[in-house]
């Protein structure tokens, strides 16, 4: 019930000129996220599709109706908000892809560049075992940079990536093409 959930995360979105640069429109979701509704909706719909999706669920070789994924990789810092509610929601378990820096132990880096600069992100080495099933979960899909790097380090562990899911996809930034051909579900594409 409520409004459609893409018009729901519109409307609770906030646009921020020229932040964090000169030039760039940053989508601030943190009002969705502190709707509570709103945000058992945004979970829910981050985890429905990989759910039921067969081509996902065939990707990774699982059952008609089975869970196409086995855990959920968070992207630090605003997928870590999600990533966890997703997997608790669905019943598997949470892994951090955090940046630079802060895993302690043996792990794998990966550098890219975003839509306002550039990062490094790390995976420990024991967080995706080979033959494991990933969805992974971010808050913004812009040039998908990001995105990229995170399923780039779950492949080389020899994770398969179930699917990629984001409550916002910019799409003139062309996230979703460079994440070809990995599946991408987005809550609201503008
Ligand atoms: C933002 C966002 C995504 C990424 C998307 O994270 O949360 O992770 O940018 O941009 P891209 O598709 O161009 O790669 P940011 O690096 O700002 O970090 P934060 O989550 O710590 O704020
Ligand atoms: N991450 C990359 N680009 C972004 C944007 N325009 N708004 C929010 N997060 C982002």
């Amino acid at each position: 019930s409520g409004p459609p959930l893409d018009e729901l995360i519109a409307g609770l979105t906030v646009d921020v000129p020229d932040h964090p640069e000169p030039g760039i429109v940053f989508r601030d979701l943190t009002p969705v996220f502190a709707d509570g509704p709103a945000f058992r909706r945004v979970v829910d719909g981050l985890a429905a599709p990989a759910l039921s999706d067969p081509r996902a669920a065939a990707l990774a070789g699982a059952g008609a109706g089975d869970r196409a994924f086995d855990v959920v990789a968070g992207v630090e810092a605003r997928g870590f908000l999600l990533a966890a509610a997703v997997a608790l929601d669905a019943g598997v378990g949470v892994v951090p892809v955090r940046k630079a820096g802060k895993l302690p132990r043996e792990r794998i880096a990966a550098d890219y560049a975003l839509e306002y600069g550039t990062a490094t992100l790390e995976l420990h080495t024991d967080s995706v075992r080979p033959g494991q099933r990933v969805l992974v979960v971010d808050d913004v899909l812009a040039t998908g940079g990001t995105l990229t790097a995170a399923v780039a380090l779950v492949e080389q562990l020899g994770g398969v990536v179930a699917a990629v899911a984001v409550v916002v996809e910019l799409a003139a930034l062309g996230g979703r093409q460079r994440l070809a051909p990995h599946t991408v579900h987005a809550l609201w594409t503008t």
